[in-house]
């Protein structure tokens, strides 16, 4: 094999999924390939324009209050909160991928995230998505592993003395074998994009890494629906889990506590005569059901960091201070 074509998994993902033919270059990559919450619909949407809606109160209703979704996808979410008249809120997506044909055209779509806005700031299955590299504890200690485009591995170099840090720090390896995702990158990009909000809630969405769990690593991809090997060839989404930890926040609290205090329940409908009028409630139940259920998208963490404003979900999840 050539040289040339071994990169670490960092620069491997980032051709994969945002080089020129990546796989999120295409309108609507993530609905053909995975589920995710905004799949679901209406039920989501109404819960976020719940959330949304506590920060605009707590704000005293300012005129001016944008919501921002990066990482934005094909704009399900974006378009389900115009569709519950949020269209007096800015609603602006943020992604690589071309601005959606359906979407209203009172929501804006942009490549990158503004540069000051007041309001929310959504980022759902968007960390999990940016970039990061792939260590294994090898005798000579931590090392990065390359990966071919056609998804053959290889030990690499030495890590650096920062990523290293932030492994000793966040993740360490403790056996050889040990693999671990340096979320250094995501630290970053969601400082970053924390920092574009003047005041307001920003929320991120997403499965959590569990080091003490994921001593293989977290690390995979998704094909038509299916789980499979990653393989960086720009043809499926590649993925790893976000370690929480080292992300900056006011809270983190699981998306089912975060619904149930927004009004998603999950419970059965009552049979009241009228068939059709059932079958629609039950259909809001299974997606309910889907949205709380621990071992699905319910299992999934969020993450809020509140600036100039209250946690609009202080009553659950477990309050903790910003990194230092
Ligand atoms: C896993 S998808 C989730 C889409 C949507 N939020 C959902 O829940 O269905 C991640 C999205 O983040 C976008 N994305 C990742 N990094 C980005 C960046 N730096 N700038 C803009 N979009 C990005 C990808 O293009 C992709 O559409």
């Amino acid at each position: 094999m050539d040289n040339a074509e071994w990169r670490t998994w960092r620069e491997a993902m980032a051709t994969a999924l945002y080089g020129p033919n990546g796989f999120y270059r295409s309108a609507g990559a993530p609905a053909r390939h995975f589920r995710t919450a905004a799949h679901t619909g209406h039920v989501w949407a109404t819960a976020i324009d719940a959330l949304v809606r506590r920060v605009h109160d707590d704000l005293g209703r300012p005129d001016e209050f944008t919501v921002v979704e990066v990482g934005a996808g094909h704009g399900e979410l974006l378009a389900g909160l115009a569709g519950l008249g949020s269209s007096r809120w800015n609603l602006v997506g943020v992604d690589v991928a071309p601005r959606p044909d359906h979407l209203p055209s009172t929501i804006e779509w942009r490549p990158g995230l503004p540069g000051s806005f007041v309001g929310v700031l959504l980022a759902v299955e968007w960390l999990d998505v940016v970039p990061v590299d792939v260590v294994e504890l090898t005798d000579d200690g931590p090392r990065l592993v390359e990966v071919h485009t056609d998804g053959a591995e290889r030990i690499g170099a030495a890590v650096s003395d920062r990523d290293r840090a932030w492994l000793d720090r966040w993740w360490p390896v403790a056996e050889v074998g040990d693999r671990a995702e340096v979320g250094r990158p995501r630290d970053e990009a969601w400082g970053d994009a924390v920092s574009r909000l003047q005041t307001g809630v920003a929320v991120a969405v997403d499965y959590a890494a569990v080091p003490a769990r994921d001593v293989a690593g977290t690390l995979t991809g998704y094909k038509d629906g299916r789980q499979v090997m990653p393989v960086p060839d720009g043809s499926m989404d590649i993925t790893a889990h976000v370690l929480f930890e080292s992300l900056t926040a006011t809270a983190v609290l699981t998306q089912r506590d975060a619904l149930r205090e927004l009004g998603v329940s999950g419970a059965r409908p009552a049979y009241d005569g009228e068939t059709a009028d059932y079958l629609s409630a039950l259909s809001h139940a299974g997606d309910e059901a889907e949205l709380l259920d621990p071992g699905g998208l319910g299992g999934f963490g969020w993450l809020v960091q509140s600036k100039g404003t209250r946690n609009p979900l202080a009553t659950t999840g477990t309050v903790r201070g910003s990194r230092p």
